[in-house]
């Protein structure tokens, strides 16, 4: 038995529940959450806005303590740290084969397909393959990746989905270079995280949007060169700080057909164009086919900040250790799990950067 928070009907709260883990079947791995990020995927999947089988268990962006393993299991054991991987990739498809991950095509079906767990009978689903709002959970093998003890678990939870996605974006898929403009809309905890992979890739105007004072100031501390409001005129605001061009690169870290749109008109000709947030399936984008073709930019989706996890979890837990990456910073609130409705309702209205829920040592 393990408390969790089940998602039983889009658009009503989360209920705390006592629920049953199946036994720990070949493969898999039970994990004792120590910490988990409220991730804004996890809202738009509690409101609706993203589609997930239920009931299911949200919180896809944690990490804790591996208490037991399925009979083959030979990357982790007991007691090792861990942070959850959301895309358990298989390592045979034909994305793995080509060294990317986060596209692999059969991690979904996967995770869901594996015995996971049953409230009053009925089953469970794990979102993400996750399921970590819960004291515990169990999971595929390859969704975890082993971390060193001494990381803080509510770091090492944010690696797990915001820090990897944000900083991913600007070094994996953007490949942005010393001297570049960026500029990113939406400063929650992938954005911040943007914000600080540009700082770390050496981009030298660093322009951060968002509605909420509280996020340009901390935007600010962790890098950005200038910040706009959301409110304004941002177009215009860009473009006077990148010599009437636009910026090489624009990241939008909301998941809004329009800020998408602003995204694309705040970059130069030929510069690139990033969709980090998730967004819904019936928010259209409209584009003119001459500006396509004349504007020349490159608009790409960036997946998990198309991040092989068993490389750049360790790597970017490095460069917290060295103080390169400030993830301190992103956590802006500490609550139990009984309270992870209200911190959803508060990342609803832009309240905080990163909540994380924080569980006991032990039950
Ligand atoms: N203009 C500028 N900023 C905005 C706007 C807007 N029109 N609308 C919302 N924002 C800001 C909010 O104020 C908030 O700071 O966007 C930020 C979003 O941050 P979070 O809600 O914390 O979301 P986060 O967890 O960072 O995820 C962002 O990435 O992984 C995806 O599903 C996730 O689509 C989501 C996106
Ligand atoms: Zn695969
Ligand atoms: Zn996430």
């Amino acid at each position: 038995m393990t408390r969790a928070a089940v998602l039983r009907d889009t658009g009503a709260p989360l209920s705390i529940e006592d629920v049953d883990l199946a036994p720990t079947g070949p493969g898999q791995v039970r994990v004792r959450l120590r910490a988990t990020g409220v991730c804004h995927s996890d809202l738009s999947i509690v409101r609706g806005a993203l589609r997930h089988p239920m009931p299911a268990v949200p919180g896809h962006e944690g990490a804790g303590v591996v208490v037991d393993v399925g009979s083959d299991v030979t990357t982790v054991k007991p007691g090792d740290h861990v942070t959850l991987n959301w895309t358990p990739a298989c390592g045979g498809c034909f994305f793995c084969a080509r060294n990317e991950p986060w596209l692999c095509d059969r991690a979904a079906a996967d995770a869901l397909a594996a015995p996971y767990a049953t409230s009053k009978g009925e089953a469970l689903a794990p979102v993400l393959g996750a399921g970590a709002f819960a004291e515990e959970t169990l999971v595929l093998e390859r969704a975890v990746v082993r971390i060193p003890k001494d990381v803080p678990f509510e770091i090492a939870a944010l690696v797990g989905c915001a820090v990897t996605t944000g900083f991913g974006a600007v070094v994996n898929t953007a490949k942005v270079r010393r001297g570049d403009s960026v500029v990113v809309i939406g400063c929650g905890g992938v954005g911040l995280s943007i914000v600080q992979g540009a700082r770390y890739a050496g981009a030298e105007t660093i322009v951060a949007v968002d509605l909420s004072k509280d996020k340009r100031a901390l935007a600010k501390d962790l890098g950005a060169t200038d910040t706009v409001d959301g409110t304004e005129d941002v177009e215009a605001a860009v473009r006077a700080l990148t010599q009437g061009r636009g910026a090489d690169h624009a990241f939008e870290a909301i998941g809004r057909g329009a800020t998408i749109r602003t995204a694309y008109r705040l970059t130069r000709r030929g510069g690139n164009v990033v969709v980090v947030g998730a967004g819904r399936y019936d928010d259209k984008v409209e584009f003119s086919a001459l500006e396509l073709f004349f504007q020349a930019r490159s608009l790409v989706g960036c997946v998990y900040g198309s991040a092989d996890v068993t490389r750049d979890f360790p790597r970017i837990l490095s460069l917290y250790a060295s103080g390169e990456l400030d993830l301190d910073r992103l956590i802006t609130g500490r609550i139990p799990l009984d309270d992870v409705n209200e911190a959803l309702d508060a990342m609803e209205r832009g309240v905080g950067a990163r909540t994380v829920v924080v569980f006991a040592e032990t039950s």
